[in-house]
């Protein structure tokens, strides 16, 4: 029992692995012109809002495609784990922006913390995009949804704390 359970928490990791790093790599790499361009919606508020830019897209965008590569060497298919990669890292983007839209409509502003589409949004659309090539079992889905909070909220305290993010959370 105690082994299947490890056995889905190291399956899952692995699969969402490069949707992760894509979401973690523009709070050290991203900043500069953000991709509304400081463009206001129709109710008058940001698009996205300065939190998201260009140079973070394009940083998470490379990130999710080489780790995937890394983990086609270690499995013997670079080809399939890069583009998978590159899906997840593109659904984890997409979804990041979607959930800034979200909050900017809903009046919460730039780093405004919103349970739930915060730690969620960006793995679903991530699982969305790369179930066009693979999705793994459901067990393995459920997984991924269930550790994905405590991993976002963790691993965001440790981007506070080393001076990366602005709130802890
Ligand atoms: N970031 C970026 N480009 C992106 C996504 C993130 O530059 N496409 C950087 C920004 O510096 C951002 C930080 O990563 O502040 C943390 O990302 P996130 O928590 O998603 O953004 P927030 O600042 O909280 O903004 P929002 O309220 O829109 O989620
Ligand atoms: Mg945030």
């Amino acid at each position: 029992m105690c082994k299947e359970v490890l056995g889905l928490i190291a399956s899952a990791l692995w699969f969402i692995l490069p949707a992760y790093s894509a979401n973690a790599t523009p709070v050290v790499l991203g900043g500069g012109r953000p991709i509304d361009g400081g463009r206001k919606f129709r109710d008058g508020r940001p698009i996205f809002g300065p939190g998201k830019t260009i140079r973070g897209f394009v940083a998470g965008l490379v990130a999710g495609p080489v780790v995937g590569a890394l983990q086609g060497v270690w499995a013997g298919d670079v080809f399939t784990y890069t583009v998978i990669g590159f899906l997840l890292a593109l659904g984890a983007l997409t979804g990041d922006l979607l959930g800034s839209f979200i909050k900017r409509r809903l009046g919460i502003s730039r780093g405004g913390a919103a349970p739930g589409l915060d730690q969620l949004g960006f793995i679903t659309l991530a699982l969305l995009f790369a179930s066009s090539l693979r999705l793994p079992s459901w067990e393995v889905v459920l997984t991924i949804f269930i550790l994905t909070p405590p991993i976002h909220l963790a691993t965001n305290f440790v981007g506070y704390k080393l001076g990366f993010k602005s709130r802890p959370y």
